[in-house]
């Protein structure tokens, strides 16, 4: 059991912006390229699978040669001082590669991909899926991503996490996705929060927010000369 104060993050796609991969809300943005409804939902991919394999196979391709930057490295290197847990809303594995030992993936995780008949078993995935690409039981494998209007599975291991927080750190989301940004509303009343933004977001929560208004890499050096 450790003894050091638990410090839970939550992060987005802000804090892999630095590492060259873009975000989804911000100018030039994902989702300004992209219908969200055509790539990232169970309608989209029964309409034209190939369309969201397709979306997907890029975005692997753009995670294997990113690097993580300073912000995952220094929130990996807070491990030396704090029990961390980083809940995160990217699918990259970045966190893990600065050297994270706990990440959640509240939105799953490219590298891996499951059949459409079997929430359950998931297999490791590095290069493209293609329709036809199919599961030894038969169905057609899919990336390991929770879509809109998908359940979030790991949600409620998530919000354990936080409302056992001492120190919560939201670090690159514009919190505007739910029910990943509903975890603010779970930290503990009684302990710091901390928010790391480029330009920091309004939330229901602005008012308990201690602002670290800069990028990632940045902002998680000031969170450090204040936590340390
Ligand atoms: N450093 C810090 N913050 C940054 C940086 C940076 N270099 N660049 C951008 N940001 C901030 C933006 O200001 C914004 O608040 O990161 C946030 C990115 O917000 P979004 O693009 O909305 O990404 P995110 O909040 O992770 O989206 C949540 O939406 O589309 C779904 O499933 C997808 O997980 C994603 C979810």
């Amino acid at each position: 059991m450790s003894s050091k104060k638990k410090l839970v993050v939550l992060s987005g796609a802000g804090i892999s912006a630095e590492s060259g991969l873009k975000t989804f809300r911000d100018s030039d943005g994902l989702w300004e390229g992209y219908n969200v409804y055509e790539v990232a939902t169970p309608r989209g991919f029964k309409a034209n699978p190939q369309l969201v394999l397709d979306f997907y196979n890029m975005r692997r391709k753009d995670v294997a040669i990113a690097l993580p930057n300073d912000g995952h490295k220094g929130l990996a290197a807070l491990e030396q001082y704090f029990d961390v847990t980083i809940i995160t809303q990217n699918i990259d594995d970045l966190h893990e590669r600065a050297g994270s030992s706990k990440v959640v993936h509240l939105h799953g995780e490219i590298f891996k991909m499951r059949s459409v008949l079997d929430y359950d078993t998931i297999y490791d995935i590095r290069g493209d899926i293609n329709v036809g690409d199919t599961a030894p039981d038969g169905g057609q494998l899919r990336p390991h991503i929770v879509w809109f209007e998908e359940q979030v599975p790991m949600l409620e291991t998530a919000v354990d996490i936080v409302s056992m927080a001492d120190i919560f750190v939201v670090v690159g989301t514009s919190l505007q996705v739910y029910p990943a940004a509903g975890l603010v509303n779970y930290a503990p009343e009684d302990i710091p929060i901390y928010i790391i933004d480029k330009k920091i977001p309004h939330t229901s929560i602005s008012s308990r927010l201690i602002r670290i208004e800069m990028g990632a890499g940045e902002g998680v050096k000031e969170l450090t000369s204040k936590l340390v």
